[in-house]
């Protein structure tokens, strides 16, 4: 989104090897004469530090955006993710915690920046039918340009319906994670990032682990495989695709140290106590024959 508004996205560093989330500090000393807004993005479900961040922001006159997509209806002592920032966006891909296939949200503090969305959702039109209808108006006016951002009433409907299974999903992410945590405490190596959060601090969107130091990755993605046991990587880094290179960006040290280790165990509300004990038993093996060359 930064690129096709015709901006320069300028990317901070992870804090580190347990928060993997965006560093404040590092964030704070690339904020420039021509930085307009920063952008955060709570992984895997877990926030980033949004009191500093608000603070940061806020010293330097520019806005926040959370890119809340891996963290629907998460509470921090912070508040809502989502919701402390200027903006907010939400996905509901196939693979999120409410997921209607494709679409999202956007929300906005300021009463007028949601207006302003809200017209331009829908061709910038001035009123909706439905205000219409209640007004009696007749006519409405376009006053910018706009598109048509609005998700079907079917696939709305589709939502909703989900916001009333969410706490029962959350808990058994949330119990997933728990069991993730200690049978995962017997792999040497393996770390579990954001040990210290409370687990119902989060939507538990991912199970991100760190490899031990050293381990071939793709190797321990074919053995899971060969197991039965489908893993993930998020992400590859952006700065590092080639439609993101830049000569003059910040080193992102942490962030490359962290990713060759990253691998994204399953997480879902389905997932049972027993399916667990075969990711982290077939883990262990991959690990073993790796270690064994
Ligand atoms: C962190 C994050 N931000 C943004 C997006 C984009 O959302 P969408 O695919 O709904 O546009 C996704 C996932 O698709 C995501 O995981």
């Amino acid at each position: 989104m930064v690129r096709l508004l015709g901006a320069r996205p300028v990317f901070a560093d992870v804090t580190g090897h347990d928060d993997l989330t965006i560093d404040p500090e590092h964030v704070l000393s690339l904020i420039g004469e021509k930085t307009r807004a920063v952008v955060v993005m709570h992984y895997g479900g877990f926030s980033a530090d949004l009191v500093r961040l608000a603070e940061v922001c806020a010293s330097r006159g520019v806005i926040l955006i959370e890119d809340a997509a891996h963290a629907f209806a998460v509470s921090t002592p912070a508040g809502t993710c989502g919701m402390v920032g200027d903006y907010g966006t939400f996905s509901f891909f196939a693979t999120k915690n409410v997921s209607i296939g494709e679409g999202g949200l956007v929300v906005a503090r300021d009463p007028e920046r949601n207006a302003f969305i809200r017209r331009h959702r829908s061709h910038a039109l001035t009123t909706t039918p439905v205000e219409r209808a209640a007004s009696g108006a007749l006519d409405y006016d376009v006053d910018s340009v706009g598109l048509n951002y609005r998700p079907s009433d079917i696939s709305s409907a589709i939502a909703l319906a989900q916001l009333d299974r969410l706490p029962d999903a959350q808990r058994a992410r949330e119990a997933a994670r728990t069991d993730y945590r200690h049978r995962l405490a017997a792999l040497e190596g393996v770390v579990l990032p954001f040990a210290s959060v409370p687990d119902d601090e989060s939507a538990h969107h991912l199970a991100a682990i760190l490899l031990p130091e050293g381990t071939n990755r793709n190797a321990v993605v074919r053995s899971m495989r060969t197991r039965g046991v489908q893993v993930g990587m998020h992400y590859p880094p952006t700065h590092l695709f080639s439609a993101y290179r830049d000569a003059d960006a910040p080193p992102l040290p942490i962030t490359e140290a962290v990713v060759p280790r990253l691998l994204s165990l399953p997480m879902h509300a389905r997932l049972r106590t027993e399916d667990v004990a075969h990711v982290v038993e077939a883990l262990g093996s991959a690990l073993a024959e790796e270690a064994h060359g």
